[in-house]
């Protein structure tokens, strides 16, 4: 079947929207989505400086929703034909942190999501001229108008919601507060700082004010702080004047929790003097450059830790999220701006000068 998907062909060059070729019928456990909305994730447009490990040329798009139009059967077979479906990252299902409901950590995560995906002769996704096409960025590839994913992504939502938006529930969305309800599991009395007031801060702002935790959130730019103080929130602003005695004097001694989406190492040391004594810092942005720790930032019980996907399952973290949505707790359709699947080089220059928080391709 032929349809139309943004690739990237270059590290250095715009996305072509073009025709492409999918060569095959679902297999046993796979399902084709046909995709209603997609978000841009910062994930996507770092593959540009992924030093050739992620291949090009490539379909990229890890956080798609969309229609099951087609089913192979198998043990998933829970997902059927005219499902609404939120897509989330990949994992084997068979390792042993997948066994330990501890997919975000599999075994496989960097091959199966990062890397090339699983490698497929002769290939099934190919351009209009027969070329392959690295198969299934996180399982999905969903910067296009269908999907051919395994079923075990895919987590059903009901039909009635606006499925268009829910794509960056599967990553960005889930990855801020899957941080903040379960890697830290914060609740009332608890205090956390977030350093990058962006997609996934925002959402740990968000989820953060739902469990009735103080928050104080960190950035650079003026628009990202009041949105942020609009989640609940106390913004500062990155220049602050000593900062960290800044948020200890906020956090009644220091954040017990803190999340870094900057990867900047003179921030994750300002994140750690930030915290008290047992405090936890929570990366999950991929270093760029060695960190180094000032002397005494980990002392008297601080310690810090990366964080994949928010620690989620996402079967369970998505409907839990669509719920505090509902309640109007998680207003996160606020962080969206959609564009057409053709404006997607126009999404990424929005992003890159931080005009749009979360941009959704309507393919
Ligand atoms: N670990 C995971 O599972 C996972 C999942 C999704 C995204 N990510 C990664 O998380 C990172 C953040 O993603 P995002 O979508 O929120 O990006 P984003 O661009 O929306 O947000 C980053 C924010 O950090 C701010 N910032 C940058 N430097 C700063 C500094 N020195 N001080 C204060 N603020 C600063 C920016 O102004 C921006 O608002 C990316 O690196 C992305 O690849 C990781
Ligand atoms: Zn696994
Ligand atoms: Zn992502």
């Amino acid at each position: 079947m032929r349809f139309q998907a943004a690739v990237l062909r270059s590290y250095e060059n715009p996305f072509t929207v073009e025709e492409v070729v999918l060569r095959a019928e679902p297999a046993v456990g796979e399902v084709l989505v046909e995709i209603t909305g997609t978000g841009m994730c910062r994930t996507d447009l770092a593959v540009r400086r992924s030093a050739g490990r992620s291949p090009v040329p490539t379909i990229l798009g890890h956080e798609g929703a969309g229609v099951v139009v087609q089913t192979g059967g198998g043990p998933d077979a829970a997902i059927g034909v005219g499902d609404h479906v939120v897509l989330s990252f990949d994992s084997c299902g068979h390792c042993r942190n997948c066994r330990g409901a501890a997919p975000a950590y599999c075994d496989s995560f960097a091959s199966l999501n990062l890397f090339g995906g699983r490698r497929e002769e002769p290939p099934r996704l190919t351009d209009a001229t027969g070329k392959a096409l690295a198969p299934r960025w996180f399982g999905q590839s969903s910067f296009a108008e269908y999907a051919l994913v395994p079923a075990r992504n895919a987590v059903r939502v009901d039909p009635a919601l606006p499925l268009e938006l829910l794509g960056p529930l599967g990553c960005g969305f889930l990855t801020g507060a899957g941080a903040v309800l379960n890697t830290f599991s914060a609740g009332p009395g608890d205090t956390l700082v977030v350093f990058g007031a962006g997609a996934v801060g925002l959402s740990a702002v968000m989820a953060a004010t739902a469990a009735g935790v103080l928050t104080v959130a960190v950035d650079q730019h003026q628009e990202r702080l009041a949105s942020a103080e609009r989640f609940g929130a106390t913004p500062l602003p990155a220049a602050s004047p000593d900062l960290p005695e800044q948020i200890r004097r906020l956090t009644d001694g220091g954040a017990q929790y803190a999340l870094d989406t900057t990867a900047s190492p003179p921030v994750i040391n300002k994140a750690l003097r930030a915290l008290r004594p047992t405090g936890s810092l929570g990366l999950v942005a991929r270093l760029h450059t060695p960190l180094a720790l000032e002397p005494g930032t980990l002392d008297r019980g601080r310690s810090i830790r990366h964080i994949c996907e928010g620690d989620a399952v996402p079967g369970v973290l998505i409907p839990r999220l669509i719920g505090l949505w509902q309640a109007g707790r998680f207003p996160f359709d606020q962080l969206i701006r959609t564009y057409p699947l053709a404006g997607i080089n126009e999404a990424e220059r929005d992003c890159d000068a931080g005009r749009v928080v979360k941009p959704v391709l309507l393919p």
